[in-house]
């Protein structure tokens, strides 16, 4: 510790920035030669993160290779997808299988029958359709819920992400100075997004039912529904307040709202009914992508008879070329019935609380305050030792630390997804404690490096910015 005596955060994080990079040859030169077509040379922006972005070859199982021929366990799951883990033996044969018999008709395969008969059994809701995303999903949600009732508002959580559309892009990953008041909270739309789409939403901050309850008594008669992920992820996880899930299904009801629950990150990842399942409460609508098509694009609402009962009626046209893809839907069969059995939570669970256990021992014993959660695949370390409950309490923990740990985890074998802060690890059916080991043993390394910085500690709570 001594000769790190005086090195400030700043320090620490361009010098494991510079590791970082130091190791990134290839997908450095792969990034300039996407940038000539490209922008930013990437697929998408939020591919696009400090010190620069990760070029991968292929995986296997829980691990991934970058461009540079790197190994690293993979935490990152593709932004919370690959549970089933890389080239899943099931998921591959169903894939190869399929794709000799035709691969898309835009007519419906059995195939689809039996991925909605299972999703029904695990959500507790009727009837389900596909599409390509969680994008699609919300949107489809949200028409769902104005066609039904046709009122025009729908409630959304403060910081809350659903996706990249019009209705949805608003009042997300913004900063403590850009919320305005916490009892009137600004409704600011994302670039692109007009002002006229940002006042067709009230928002409220999570575990909030007063809050609630205001908005629906000012706007009686107005209100569609409400969306909201019964947790909260993109803000590290933040579980709901007890009783908060129930008393939202009841005041939504009580208002003739409609209830949606965007399990795009949770769904068949925190436990085997989503967080539908372990909570115990039942919206009209579940929003699902990601982990369900495991490691295909594919996406699905489910709904209850009376609200799927807008698409049967023509009230409501759910549609898209791509919906119910064959081989997006053997995918999904391969992957709900075959490798996200219910026995594959409590293996994952009790990985995730070994790894947490041994974080914040290593983080307690270096004096750096800490906690986190684990539910089934998902959990996260929070370098914080209180638990926000919403958004804006969310954006008191330091970014920069957050960055730090997650370059501390890459340079030493682990990839989790960037934007260290509101992020959080998902495990594989194919991950050991001994892959734990290795986060908790890189958070200890962390830890070591954090306390040489010494009565300068208190830059750790400053929030910093580096996203
Ligand atoms: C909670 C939540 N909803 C919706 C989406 C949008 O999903 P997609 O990127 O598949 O469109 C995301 C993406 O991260 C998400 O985290």
């Amino acid at each position: 510790m001594g000769q790190q005596h005086g090195i400030t955060l700043d320090e620490l994080i361009n010098d494991e920035e510079a590791r970082f990079i130091a190791r990134m040859g290839a997908s450095a030169e792969l990034g300039a030669r996407g940038g000539q077509v490209m922008p930013g040379g990437v697929c998408s922006s939020w591919a696009s993160s400090r010190p620069l972005p990760v070029w991968v070859s292929h995986g296997e199982g829980a691990l991934v290779w970058d461009a540079d021929g790197t190994e690293y366990v993979d935490m990152h799951a593709g932004y919370g997808v690959n549970v089933v883990g890389h080239a899943n033996p099931h998921v591959v044969k169903a894939v190869q299988d399929r794709v000799t018999k035709g691969t898309h008709f835009a007519q419906p395969t059995e195939d689809a029958i039996v991925v909605a008969e299972n999703l029904a059994q695990r959500f507790g809701l009727p009837k389900w359709r596909f599409n390509n995303s969680g994008t699609e999903s919300t949107m489809d949600a949200f028409h769902l819920m104005r066609a039904i009732t046709g009122r025009p508002l729908v409630v959304k959580i403060e910081g809350t992400y659903h996706g990249h559309h019009d209705s949805a892009m608003i009042s997300l990953f913004r900063s403590a100075d850009q919320l305005g008041p916490e009892s009137e909270p600004l409704r600011v739309p994302g670039p692109g997004i007009s002002q006229a789409m940002a006042d067709m939403l009230r928002i409220v901050p999570f575990n909030d039912l007063p809050a609630l309850e205001r908005v629906l008594d000012q706007h009686r008669g107005q209100i569609a529904g409400m969306i909201l992920e019964p947790m909260m992820m993109n803000a590290g996880i933040i579980p709901p307040a007890p009783g908060y899930l129930e008393g939202v299904r009841e005041l939504t009801r009580q208002h003739g709202a409609l209830l949606a629950f965007d399990e795009v990150k949770t769904g068949m990842v925190v436990h085997y009914g989503g967080a539908t399942g372990l909570f115990g409460v039942t919206p009209d609508i579940v929003c699902l992508a990601k982990a369900l098509g495991g490691g295909l694009p594919c996406g699905a609402i489910g709904g209850t008879e009376e609200v799927m009962a807008a698409i049967e009626s023509g009230l409501f046209d759910q549609v898209g070329t791509f919906n119910g893809n064959p081989l997006t839907m053997a995918a999904a069969k391969a992957t709900l019935l075959e490798v996200l059995t219910p026995d594959t939570y409590a293996v994952a669970d009790d990985i995730g609380r070994a790894m947490l256990r041994d974080s914040t021992d290593a983080l307690t014993a270096a004096g750096i305050p800490s906690h986190g959660n684990v539910f089934g695949f998902k959990g996260s370390v929070v370098f914080d030792d209180t638990p926000s409950r919403n958004y804006r309490e969310f954006l008191r923990i330091s970014t920069a630390i957050s960055h730090l740990h997650f370059l501390v985890q890459h340079n030493g074998g682990i990839f989790l997804p960037p934007w260290g802060k509101s992020e959080s690890w998902t495990l594989s059916v194919a991950h050991t404690h001994e892959h734990g080991q290795r986060y908790s043993r890189n958070v200890a390394r962390m830890a070591e490096l954090v306390s040489g910085l010494g009565d300068r500690s208190s830059e750790l709570f400053e929030v910093g910015s580096y996203n």
